[in-house]
């Protein structure tokens, strides 16, 4: 099985950035650990702080991988065009984020992405991406 992890702008900065709400361990560190983890499957990761190259990323992750995992990070509030993304494509989408985000500002408990996901996986730090993982191997 193909899974492709795309995260959105500022996750790059995982490790350093604000790490009462997202932790000490940078994604590089913690990827590594998934792929062991999942060794049986082939996973990728991409990330970008640029919108459209998120969207290009969704079109072509479409037939080439069988799931997506992607934390557009803030796009989710604000990006009509990642979720049109979402819609246009047949592979199944899993959202994810790391911190709780209907326990912090208001404009993050709206999500552009959610109403074309197949699942939502809110707050349990970089663990959610396990579980989101975990949901495609279901049955
Ligand atoms: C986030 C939550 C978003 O509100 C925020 O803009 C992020 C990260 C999360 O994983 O908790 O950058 O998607």
């Amino acid at each position: 099985m193909k899974l492709i992890i795309i995260n959105g702008p500022n996750l790059n900065l995982l490790g350093t950035r604000e790490p009462d709400t997202y932790g000490n361990q940078s994604f590089e560190d913690y990827f590594s650990k998934l792929q062991f983890q999942f060794r049986d499957l082939e996973l990728s990761h991409f990330q970008s702080n640029i919108e459209g190259e998120l969207i290009d990323k969704i079109q072509n992750a479409d037939k080439e991988f069988d799931g997506i995992i992607l934390n557009a990070a803030a796009y989710t509030h604000t990006s009509i065009g990642i979720g049109d993304a979402i819609k246009a494509i047949s592979t199944p989408v899993v959202e994810v984020h790391i911190s709780n985000t209907f326990s912090r500002e208001k404009f993050r408990h709206k999500s552009f992405i959610s109403p074309q996901a197949e699942g939502v996986i809110i707050g349990f730090g970089l663990q959610s991406y396990d579980l989101a993982i975990s949901s495609f191997l279901k049955g």
